[in-house]
């Protein structure tokens, strides 16, 4: 068996890298109309497969980073996804923290407790010095979460799969001397 490469801890949570054994889990999660509410649609076993193998195992391969698996670190359980991936923000692609859960783990912190630890790793570990989040005009927890971890906000358009032109925030965060 192959170890699973542990990233980091923070109290509650451990984040490591994500292996095929955890795919049937996070197809649940994106398979699921409540969790995928903020989202153009629900996607199917293949489309979850193939967005871990873009945004976890292609991305750990490329860049050393990428979507990491939310472990409760009492029970073992894999709560959802959080980590670090590229994204297309406004004029660049950029390091971008995002997090997905189970629903039955909503409203516990865990969301804000793992992008603060994707943040503080992102700079002190990966010597980042600018990590950003984005999120729909209409996901008001996950701008909760966002605001808690980033330190401001702005605005940007971006095509969409569709190719329609939409809103994001994109939350930001930038290491400062002495952070
Ligand atoms: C966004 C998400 C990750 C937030 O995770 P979380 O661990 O519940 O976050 P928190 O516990 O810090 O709560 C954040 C906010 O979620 C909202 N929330 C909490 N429990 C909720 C529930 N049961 N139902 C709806 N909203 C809830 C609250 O507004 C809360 O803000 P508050 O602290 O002011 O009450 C989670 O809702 C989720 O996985 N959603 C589906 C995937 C998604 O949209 N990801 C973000 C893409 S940008």
């Amino acid at each position: 068996m192959t170890a699973m490469r542990e990233i980091l801890r923070s109290d509650r949570l451990v984040l490591r890298e994500i292996t095929v054994a955890d795919l049937p889990a996070l197809e649940r999660i994106f398979g699921d109309p409540l969790c995928m509410r903020h989202y153009p649609s629900v996607k199917d076993g293949a489309a979850t497969r193939d967005f871990f193998e873009r945004l976890a195992f292609g991305s750990y391969e490329k860049n050393g980073f990428g979507l990491w698996a939310m472990i409760d670190r009492r029970s073992g359980d894999l709560l959802g996804d959080c980590g670090i991936t590229l994204q297309e923000t406004s004029s660049r692609t950029e390091p971008e923290i995002g997090y997905h859960l189970w629903r039955d783990h909503w409203g516990k912190g865990y969301a804000t407790e793992a992008a603060t630890a994707c943040r503080d790793h992102a700079f002190s570990v990966m010597g980042l010095s600018r990590i950003v989040s984005i999120v729909s005009l209409e996901n008001l927890p996950s701008q909760k979460v966002a605001e808690r971890v980033h330190q401001r906000r702005e605005i940007f358009s971006k095509q969409n799969a569709a190719g329609e032109t939409v809103e994001r925030y994109l939350y930001i965060s930038e290491k400062t001397s002495g952070t």
